[in-house]
C-alpha cells in the first residue's frame, strides 16, 4: 500500500527492507523508519505491543514508573486538570523545535490522506502555526486553512509566523475543538497531538465529521509511547524522565494511548477503518529535556519527585552523555498517524 501510493504520488521513499521496516536518512541525518501498515495489521499483536491504553505497558516501563510513584509523597491529585504543557513563550518555541522533527511524516501523510492545492482545511489544535503553515503551502493560494485554539497567545504568536511568512490563505478561530461550526462544509480536517488532550475525542470525530464535505479527508497524529519508553528504560536519568512524563500527561487528563487507539476512535466515532502508519523519529536527546522543562510546574502541582532529575541547566548534557555511553540514539514517541475519506453517509448515533 504505502509503496504504491507513494511512488503514484512522486513522493521519495526509500526501499523496504526484510522486516518490514523502511528506513529514510533525512537531510539532517536523523533516521527515520517508517512501518507501513493496513488497517487490519494495525491491530496485530505484534505491533501493538503493550501500546492501546487497555493493554497493560511493555514490563521495563511498568517496573520504572512504579518505581517512581512509590517514591513520591503524593498529594495524589491525581483528576484531570488541564494542558498539561502550558501556553508560554518557551513551550511555543518548544513547539516549533518539534516540529521540525515531524514535518517530514506530517505532509508524507496529508498528501496521502489526499489533502492538495485548492481545498479548505480545518486544522485542530494549531497551537503556534506549524501544522497550519505546511497545510498553507499544501492547498497553495486557491486553498484556504483555518486554525483552531483555543489559547489566544498561541494565536497571537502563529499570526505573526504566518505574517512573516508573506501569507494570505490562513485565519484563526480560537475554540474549543469541541465548540467549531461553520456554514459551508470543509474538504478536511486534520490534527496533530491535539486528541490525546480531549476528554471526548469520539464527540469530537463525530461533530468534525459532519463540518465535512462526503468524500473529504479526516488525518489525525498522535503518539505512541512505547518504543521510547523501552530506550529509556535502559538509562537510569531517561528512566526518571520518562516515568515521570508519562505520570504527568496521565494526571493531568491525557490519554498517553492515543496514538494505537486512532483506528478504534475512528471506528467508533461512525468512520470508515483509517489508513495508518508508524513513524520512528530518532533524536529524543533534544526533545526530551525541552519537554520536561514545559512539564516542569506539572511536577510541582502534582508533588511528583522530579529533583531525582537534578539540575534543569544541567539536564540536557546529562541525558546526551547517558545516550553517547551507547551505541543507541533514543527516538521520540512514535508518530502514528491515520486518515480516511467521509463516505457518502455518516450513521447517526
Ligand atoms: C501539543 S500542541 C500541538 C500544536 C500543533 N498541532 C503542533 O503539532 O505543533 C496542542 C495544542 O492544542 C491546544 N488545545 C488543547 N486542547 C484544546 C481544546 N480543547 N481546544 C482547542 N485547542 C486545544 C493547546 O493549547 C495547544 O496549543
Amino acid at each position: 500500500m504505502c509503496d504504491g501510493r507513494d511512488m503514484k504520488n512522486g513522493f521519495d521513499l526509500p526501499g523496504r527492507l526484510m522486516n518490514g521496516y523502511t528506513v529514510h536518512a533525512t537531510r539532517r541525518k536523523r533516521i527515520i523508519l517508517l512501518v507501513c501498515l493496513q488497517p487490519s495489521e494495525f491491530v496485530s499483536p505484534t505491533i501493538q505491543f503493550g501500546v492501546d491504553s487497555r493493554m497493560p505497558p511493555p514490563v521495563a516501563a511498568t517496573s520504572k514508573v512504579s518505581m517512581v510513584i512509590s517514591h513520591a509523597s503524593m498529594k495524589a491529585n491525581s483528576a484531570a486538570s488541564d494542558y498539561a504543557l502550558g501556553n508560554t513563550d518557551a513551550e511555543h518555541e518548544r513547539l516549533i523545535r518539534q516540529a521540525k522533527w515531524l514535518a517530514t511524516p506530517t505532509e508524507r501523510c496529508f498528501r496521502e490522506a489526499g489533502i492538495g492545492q485548492g481545498q479548505c482545511v480545518l486544522d485542530l489544535g494549531s497551537g503556534v502555526g506549524d501544522v497550519t503553515l505546511l497545510l498553507a503551502r499544501i492547498v497553495g493560494l486557491a486553498g484556504e486553512v483555518v486554525g483552531v485554539e483555543r489559547d489566544p497567545r498561541s494565536i497571537a504568536r502563529a499570526k505573526s509566523r504566518v505574517a512573516e511568512a508573506g501569507l494570505h490563505n490562513v485565519r484563526f478561530t480560537q475554540s474549543d475543538v469541541s465548540q467549531i461550526s461553520n456554514d459551508k462544509p470543509f474538504d478536511a480536517a486534520v490534527g496533530r497531538y491535539i486528541l490525546m488532550f480531549l476528554p471526548d475525542p469520539i464527540g469530537v470525530l463525530r461533530s468534525l465529521a459532519r463540518l465535512i464535505r462526503p468524500g473529504g479527508v479526516l488525518a489525525f497524529q498522535e503518539p505512541c509511547w512505547d518504543s521510547f519508553l523501552l530506550h529509556a528504560a535502559r538509562l537510569p536519568l531517561w528512566s526518571v524522565g520518562a516515568s515521570l512524563m508519562l505520570e504527568t500527561f496521565k494526571r493531568s487528563g491525557a490519554n498517553t494511548g492515543m496514538g494505537p487507539a486512532l483506528s478504534r476512535i475512528f471506528q467508533e466515532a461512525g468512520l470508515p477503518a483509517p489508513s495508518t502508519r508508524m513513524d520512528t523519529l530518532f533524536g529524543a536527546e533534544e526533545w526530551m529535556p525541552d519537554v520536561l522543562r514545559s512539564l516542569r510546574p506539572q511536577f510541582l502541582q502534582f508533588n511528583l519527585p522530579f529533583e531525582s532529575l537534578g539540575d534543569f541547566d544541567t539536564l540536557s548534557q546529562r541525558l546526551q552523555a547517558e545516550v553517547a555511553a551507547t551505541d543507541m540514539r533514543t527516538p521520540l514517541p512514535d508518530l502514528v498517524s491515520a486518515w480516511c475519506r467521509k463516505p457518502e453517509r455518516v450513521p447517526s448515533q
